[in-house]
């Protein structure tokens, strides 16, 4: 089967890359000092299956074809392309990240450069494939599965180094979008272990902007939204390193905020003294609370209709009423 063959090939240069990480000279001098000056501990990396592909026109694909793997299928995972005929290496001096499905077999990899600049992509992922489409998977499902399901909660970041760092700080129900928007595919992925999704995101605009539109989504999906947001210029990876993990705990608890206030907050700030849209911006919120399954969690749609009246300075009774037409 076409889906076994890339298993296996991905298992492979998994292997391949981890073997290059720590037993080539360039590896450890290149790759694995990378690692350790982001603070990454040898048992994180061993634990995220990490590697390092040498700076080579082909080494890896010397490796593989020499033991029998299929060229179609090695060009299928991404890991070898074919220029002017010729086959080569897609990631050449970059360190690996393998990204696991749920059970932890590897699906595709994000290959980062080490030093960015602005002719190469910061990080090469693997192509779409039979086993790997990007907005089915969630970075880091394999590892949180158990602390997710334990801890009732699921914390989502952007990176992979997110996930990783928090990790290894002892927060462990954390898993990536890997930079693009939450579809719906992984909103049910999450809810399988949990109702209750917090987001990490970093505080830039685009990051708040990212975050917002996984909002209706993620309410009609039964999903309790929380939203953390980082400070300005730091990722959840950066920012634990920089504070270290209790900080980091406690930063995380103290600036939890409901998703759906922080959208209606934002939202009257940018209506200012517009009355057009302020009253467009009362009927999106109503069409959100309405979104709320009721039979489900009674009590939390009253929350909000109490709670998001006072932000709109507008009647209890006037904003129950609007919910209610969208729910007919
Ligand atoms: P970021 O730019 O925030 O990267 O993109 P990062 O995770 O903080 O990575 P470091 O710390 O610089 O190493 C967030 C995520 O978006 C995806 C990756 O999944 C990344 O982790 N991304 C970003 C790409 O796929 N390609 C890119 O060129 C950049
Ligand atoms: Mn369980
Ligand atoms: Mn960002
Ligand atoms: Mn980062
Ligand atoms: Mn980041």
């Amino acid at each position: 089967l076409m889906a076994d063959s890339l298993y296996i090939i991905n298992s492979f240069a998994r292997e391949y890359f981890s073997n290059t990480l720590f037993n080539t000279e360039e590896g450890q001098n290149v790759g694995l000092s990378y690692f350790e000056e982001r603070g990454f501990t040898q048992e994180t990396i061993r634990k995220f299956q990490l590697g390092y592909s040498l700076n080579s026109w082909d080494a890896f694909t010397k490796t593989a074809l020499s033991k029998g793997y299929n060229l179609e299928y090695l060009q299928k995972t991404g890991l070898v392309t074919v220029r002017n005929e010729q086959p080569g290496d897609n990631y050449r001096g970059r360190v690996i990240f393998p990204i696991h499905n749920q059970s932890g077999k590897v699906l595709g990899f994000g290959a980062r450069i080490l030093v960015k600049n602005d002719r190469a992509p910061k990080y090469i992922n693997s192509p779409e494939n039979e086993i790997y489409v990007k907005n089915r998977v969630l970075y880091g499902t394999y590892f949180a599965r158990h602390a997710i399901d334990k801890l009732n909660e699921c914390l989502l970041v952007e990176g992979y180094t997110d996930v990783i760092s928090l990790h290894q700080a002892g927060i462990e129900n954390v898993v990536a979008s890997s930079g693009t928007s939450l579809t719906q595919h992984q909103l049910r992925l999450i809810k399988k272990y949990t109702n209750n999704l917090t987001i990490l995101f970093d505080g830039d605009n685009a990051g708040i902007k990212a975050a917002l539109r996984g909002l209706d989504m993620a309410i009609e999906e039964g999903l309790n939204v929380k939203l953390v947001l980082i400070p300005d210029k730091e990722d959840p990876d950066s920012y634990v390193q920089k504070i270290g993990a209790d900080a980091f705990r406690e930063f995380i608890a103290s600036n939890k905020q409901d998703f759906v206030l922080f959208k209606l907050q934002i939202s009257m700030q940018d209506a200012g003294n517009d009355s057009n849209r302020k009253s467009q911006l009362v009927n999106e919120i109503a069409e959100t609370i309405s979104k709320i399954d009721k039979t489900e969690d009674f009590t939390r749609q009253q929350d909000y209709i109490r709670q998001c009246s006072q932000v709109l300075k507008i009647d209890e009774q006037g904003l129950i009423n609007l919910v209610n037409k969208f729910i007919r």
